[in-house]
């Protein structure tokens, strides 16, 4: 099978290389992008990425075709793809702004939307799926088989696209940032080093998700048996419900926000 991106910016990149890393020699991997530079990159670690100098020739060459530009480099190339693309062929567009609508009301095509998340570079996460109208059950069943090689792939809705996004696009950088002050601190009041604080608390991460991913435990669980009346936990719980509690509402509504002003340009 022979799969293009268009587009090999910051995401464009993590999907090549999330593929290629897959070894997989059934899949033979296309791509081009606007500046050179960037394609060279990618060729100098996987050498047997194919070049394509224009996208319409990414379109003309695979079964399946990723476009990962900005919204407004899409909306200037979607004409010419739809001139390219036959019925058959299939488009993934990993662009929130875009809709299935407006996708398919521009292409003959099977068309796709999902939203990676940078944890696909791990061969791990959600990536969020909305399928098209002219996908039919095999195509669905065959386009998750294909995207579980890189992440589980998430069924949504358009209309929970965002908030869906804020969890498993934006998350990684939310908790990143809190995973940042939380070992920072650490740091400062314990006479660590970055490296152990960092650690230490990387492992703990993971000794959590195995609880409540692989043990069942629920997240009122962990909190119950460890912060006990009385104890050290929960006298520390004290200062953090009043400092957390509304700030994901806040963070929510900003980003609901963002979108709303955006999508009025
Ligand atoms: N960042 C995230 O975590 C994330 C997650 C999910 C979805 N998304 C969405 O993914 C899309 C791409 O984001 P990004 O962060 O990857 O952007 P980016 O780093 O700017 O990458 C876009 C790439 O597209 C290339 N390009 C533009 N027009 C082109 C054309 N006509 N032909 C070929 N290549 C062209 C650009 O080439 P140049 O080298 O010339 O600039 C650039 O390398 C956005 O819509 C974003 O919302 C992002």
């Amino acid at each position: 099978m022979r799969v293009g991106f268009i587009g090999t910016g910051s995401m464009g990149s993590m999907l090549v290389r999330a593929f290629s890393r897959r070894n997989d020699p059934n899949l033979q991997i296309v791509a081009c992008n606007r500046s050179r530079e960037k394609l060279d990159h990618l060729v100098e670690t996987f050498p047997t990425l194919e070049i394509a100098e224009r996208p319409q020739e990414v379109a003309a060459l695979c079964d399946l075709t990723f476009l990962c530009v900005k919204p407004k480099d899409a909306r200037l190339l979607l004409p010419e793809l739809g001139f390219t693309l036959l019925p058959d062929q299939h488009l993934i567009s990993i662009n929130s702004a875009l809709t299935i609508q407006e996708l398919e009301g521009t292409l003959s095509c099977k068309v796709t939307k999902i939203i990676p998340s940078i944890t696909q570079e791990a061969a791990s996460g959600v990536i969020l799926t909305m399928f098209g109208s002219r996908m039919t059950d095999s195509d669905r069943a065959m386009m998750s088989a294909f995207l579980r090689m890189i992440g589980q792939p998430f069924e949504t809705k358009e209309e929970q696209l965002r908030i869906c996004s804020d969890i498993t696009s934006c998350g990684p950088a939310f908790y990143s940032f809190i995973i940042q002050e939380f070992t920072q601190a650490a740091v400062r009041h314990g006479q660590l080093s970055p490296e152990t604080a960092q650690y230490l608390t990387v492992e703990m991460l993971q000794g959590l998700i195995d609880l409540v991913k692989n043990q069942n435990f629920s997240t009122a669980q962990v909190i119950q048996r460890v912060s006990v009346p009385g104890g050290i936990t929960e006298a520390a719980m004290q200062v953090l419900r009043p400092a957390v509690s509304g700030m994901f509402d806040d963070l929510f509504e900003t980003t609901k926000e963002f979108q709303h002003q955006h999508n009025k340009h």
